[in-house]
């Protein structure tokens, strides 16, 4: 038996405001909790969800000090953003605050000052890099160097993303700051930890034992991480930004951002709500934390023994976790803007909120990893919202109006079909609770959809067009129907697409349904006057589409380019070194392949001054007919050598790019051969 709760306290995970939404934070965590939220609502629930920015952390001191501005800026600027694309999704929140408001420095204070006094914490001084040129300690993340499992340049103090090796910063060879680029020094610091070993017990046996009904990854998660055994995690960091640690002699020190961030929770129902203890303190409390799955551990390991350590808090009821979703076969990634950002879709796709919301509800990454595509977006959009729930709205509507005079029809005598009809109807609102109380919201919307399909299928095998020339009582009966499986769409789609349900009650003229009334044909009563039939939803053409791919085509593109690095800059020569370079634009007269070698050429040249032989190794690159009558830039001072028994004198300049591939560097116009290039 599941337990009965009064009241829900809903949070979605607090985005970093250091970049804005994407689709993969939508279908991870804000589009189900925002589901799972406006249904508790419909059912008159006493329910809150909260949400708000997490302002702390390295990536948003990063932020700002590649953009030149202060973290504060980044935050505002990103907060205001987040903030007003989420209201524009019609996601729900009854608070989106910020972690860097008063109230929550004072409550993620008291909470760390309290814990402090108790002795809950252990102080533990230890050696950690240290960039003098910047003048700070740095996380993992901004130590670079060299892997040393697979010789990468470019690894991490934590990863190294060639290899896939999980590193530490002391692993690293000639490890160097990712800010300055500077080597590192060792410096003494000291900090508090949160012994997590201390809490393995109470973890085990509320999750291992009493957890069993959590989502399979969430659970599975938490068993791995327990059956390795917990260590003590520093909840403090060396930074310039943060909630500074509330004891004496913690000067430069902030709380670590994975420490104040779900603390975040509680304040912002504090600012919400005086009532705010009702929620947090009592256990008829049903609390429900959305997430993504890099998050697991700190919902379901950290902060719990936080809340644990402190006492009086209730603990999480269950983590719905999702998987990650990618974008057309790659992983979402910020960094190399892979990306549909929420705020841009919303400008460029007005009035097609809630086509997305459907596609990354339809398609969220419930158990595995899923992909987004715009062919799919486009098909969804055509075949199940144009086709399947926007003609049976319309032909209810419209039909009512044409027939009777836009003022519902009375049921008459119901027939078996209608009866078998109504039944259907009546069942589906079970599975649809089951569904979304059990998280699992793709089958939901699917049950939400089958009002829609069970009514375009009434009207197809009723055939009420047809049946008015002979039948006008009957089809009254037809529609009476119709407009009462259009009333029940109108409530199984508010928690999934609440701007169509609100389009739908307008036409109606209805002002509110509650989630009870689901299911029942007696919403619309005969002689209820509706409003005008609108189309809910367009269809999306083909080129629609094609620019969002091209747009996709060129960040790849884009991306591409920027991966390819630069060899590194050779040591610094003289003026007098480049003069002593005899360089001449030259004239190719001959080529010839080199017998028995794979790369070389043997070319004769004009050089101006005279006809010469270069051995050149260009023969996997040109043909040696390509390369007769072409202007070249030759190295004509270079000492002689001989090559495979050919004397080469001089050299013929070529770019070669990351690939290898060699390209000739030939006067932008026809040159006399001879002439000085410097
Ligand atoms: O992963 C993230 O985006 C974090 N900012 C989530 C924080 S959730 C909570 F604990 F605040
Ligand atoms: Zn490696």
């Amino acid at each position: 038996m599941s337990k009965e709760y009064k009241r829900y306290l809903i949070t979605s995970a607090l985005p970093y405001a250091n970049g804005p939404v994407h689709i993969g934070h939508l279908a991870g965590v804000y589009i189900p909790s925002d589901i799972y939220t406006r249904y508790l609502r419909l059912r008159g629930r006493d329910v809150i969800h909260i949400c708000g920015s997490d302002e702390h952390g390295v990536p948003i001191t990063i932020k700002a000090k590649k953009e030149g501005i202060t973290p504060q800026q980044v935050v505002d600027r990103y907060h205001a953003i987040i903030k007003k694309s989420f209201a524009d999704l019609g996601i729900s929140f009854d608070i989106y605050s910020r972690t860097t408001s008063p109230v929550h420095t004072v409550t993620a204070s008291e909470f760390f000052r309290k814990l402090y006094d108790e002795g809950k914490f252990i102080e533990r001084t230890s050696e950690q890099y240290y960039d003098e040129e910047a003048q700070s300690f740095l996380a993992d993340r901004y130590i670079v160097g060299t892997c040393p499992r697979c010789g990468n340049e470019r690894a991490y103090g934590d990863q190294c993303e060639a290899c896939g090796a999980t590193l530490s910063p002391d692993e690293l060879i000639n490890p160097h700051s990712a800010i300055s680029g500077s080597p590192l020094v060792k410096r003494e610091t000291k900090h508090w930890y949160l012994p997590l070993n201390d809490y393995e017990p109470f973890l085990r046996k509320w999750i291992l034992e009493g957890h069993r009904d959590w989502k399979s990854n969430v659970y599975g998660q938490c068993k791995s991480w327990l059956d390795g055994g917990l260590q003590p995690r520093a909840v403090s960091r060396d930074l310039d930004w943060g909630i500074p640690v509330p004891v004496e002699g913690a000067e430069g020190k902030v709380l670590y951002v994975w420490f104040d961030a779900p603390i975040g929770y509680i304040s912002a129902t504090k600012e919400l709500t005086p009532d705010w203890e009702k929620y947090w303190k009592s256990d008829d409390t049903k609390l429900v934390h959305f997430i993504g799955k890099d998050n697991i551990v700190f919902h379901c390991i950290v902060f719990p023994s936080m809340l644990q350590a402190h006492g009086g808090y209730i603990l999480p009821d269950n983590v719905p976790s999702n998987e990650f979703l990618n974008l057309e076969g790659d992983k979402i990634s910020t960094s190399r803007n892979w990306a549909i950002w929420l705020h841009e879709y919303l400008e460029e796709f007005p009035g097609k909120e809630d086509v997305l919301r459907y596609v990354l509800c339809a398609n969220a990454p419930e158990t595995k990893d899923n992909d987004f595509t715009w062919k799919d977006y486009q098909a969804r959009n055509n075949n199940e919202l144009v086709a399947v729930l926007g003609n049976f709205v319309n032909r209810a509507l419209v039909l009512t109006h044409k027939y009777f005079g836009g003022k519902a029809p009375a049921c008459g005598e119901l027939n078996d079909y209608d009866r078998a009809t109504i039944a259907e109807l009546s069942q589906i609102k079970e599975s649809l609770e089951n569904n979304i109380e059990g998280y699992r919201f793709r089958e939901a919307l699917k049950d939400a959809m089958l009002f829609a399909r069970i009514g375009n299928k009434y009207l197809a095998d009723t055939e009420p067009w047809k049946l008015i020339k002979t039948d006008a009582e009957r089809v009254a009966t037809i529609l009476n129907i119709a407009l009462q499986i259009t009333a029940d769409i109108a409530i199984a789609c508010e928690p999934f697409m609440p701007f169509t349900a609100a389009k739908i009650l307008k036409m109606l003229n209805i002002d509110h349904f509650n989630w009870e009334q689901l299911g029942r044909t007696d919403l619309i009563p005969a002689g209820h006057e509706i409003g005008e039939a609108v189309l809910l939803f367009e269809k999306i053409d083909d080129d629609v589409v094609q620019r969002q791919l091209d747009k996709l085509d060129a960040i790849r593109a884009a991306n591409m380019a920027a991966e390819v690095k630069a060899a590194p800059q050779k040591e610094e020569c003289s003026f007098d070194d480049f003069g002593k370079m005899d360089i001449r634009v030259s004239t190719i007269l001959a080529a010839e392949k080199v017998a028995k070698t794979k790369k070389l050429l043997k070319l004769t040249i004009d050089t101006g001054i005279d006809h010469r032989t270069i051995v050149s190794g260009i023969a996997e690159h040109y043909a040696p007919e390509q390369l007769v009558g072409q202007q070249v830039l030759v190295l004509v001072n270079l000492a002689p050598k001989e090559v495979k028994g050919i004397l080469s004198q001089g050299m013929i300049l070529m770019a070669e790019d990351a690939s290898g591939k060699l390209r000739l560097l030939q006067p932008d116009e026809h040159t006399n051969s001879g002439a000085v290039v410097g």
